[in-house]
């Protein structure tokens, strides 16, 4: 029988606790992986509440940028301001390059491959670490970088254990690091959070 937890259920559950505590209206914020666009949909619905919010919206795949776009239009609570919402589609190595540094408030990731997706269209250890270090250098003071990490598949692995060798060496004077993960759930998703110093 799969029991209920009031506190956090799942490894979204997590994230999303943490970035509400961090985005508010009128921020930008970037979906590195928008996939069906069910975390892009939490962050407009949080950040697009006033008239200057913005979020960019990025993956590999146009079919997910597809998905997301259905998914936010049929959203009541976002009409009249989709045009705050920048849909790009390519690697997160790259990000636009008309955002300036200090300017954004979360990056987001939820690392792998699209549910009921091409599983061969995962995200990869070595470009995702290259977004990981333009992300370090586009957050604000006190903004957030989050990395959801599913080592239960090889690529999935390899990643979560390079993204946090990376995050580990980490200046902490500049950043707080942390990572957080179910123990009694084996391969279980885990959160790893990045906040810059202020
Ligand atoms: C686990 S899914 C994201 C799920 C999404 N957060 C949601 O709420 O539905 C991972 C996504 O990363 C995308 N992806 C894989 N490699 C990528 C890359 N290099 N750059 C951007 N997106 C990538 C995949 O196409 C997939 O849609």
């Amino acid at each position: 029988m799969n029991r209920q937890f009031a506190l956090f259920q799942s490894h979204l559950d997590f994230a999303h606790t943490y970035w509400k505590q961090i985005i508010a209206a009128g921020d930008t914020v970037i979906d590195a992986t928008c996939g069906n666009g069910h975390d892009t949909l939490f962050l407009a619905q949080i950040v697009l509440t006033d008239t200057s919010g913005v979020v960019i919206a990025c993956d590999l795949q146009k079919q997910a940028l597809d998905n997301t776009e259905k998914r936010l239009r049929e959203s009541n609570l976002l009409s009249g301001k989709l045009e705050r919402v920048r849909f790009v589609q390519g690697c997160h190595s790259t990000f636009p390059k008309d955002l300036k540094s200090g300017e954004v408030k979360l990056i987001v990731y939820n690392l792998g491959y699209l549910p009921k997706g091409d599983k061969a269209k995962t995200t990869l250890t070595e470009t995702t670490l290259d977004s990981l270090k333009a992300a370090t250098e586009l957050v604000v003071s006190e903004g957030i970088i989050s990395v959801t990490c599913y080592p239960g598949h090889s690529e999935g692995k390899r990643e979560e254990e390079a993204v946090l060798q990376w995050a580990s060496g980490l200046d902490p004077r500049f950043w707080s690091s942390s990572h957080h993960q179910w123990v009694n759930r084996e391969e279980s998703p885990s959160l790893l959070l990045l906040q810059k110093g202020c």
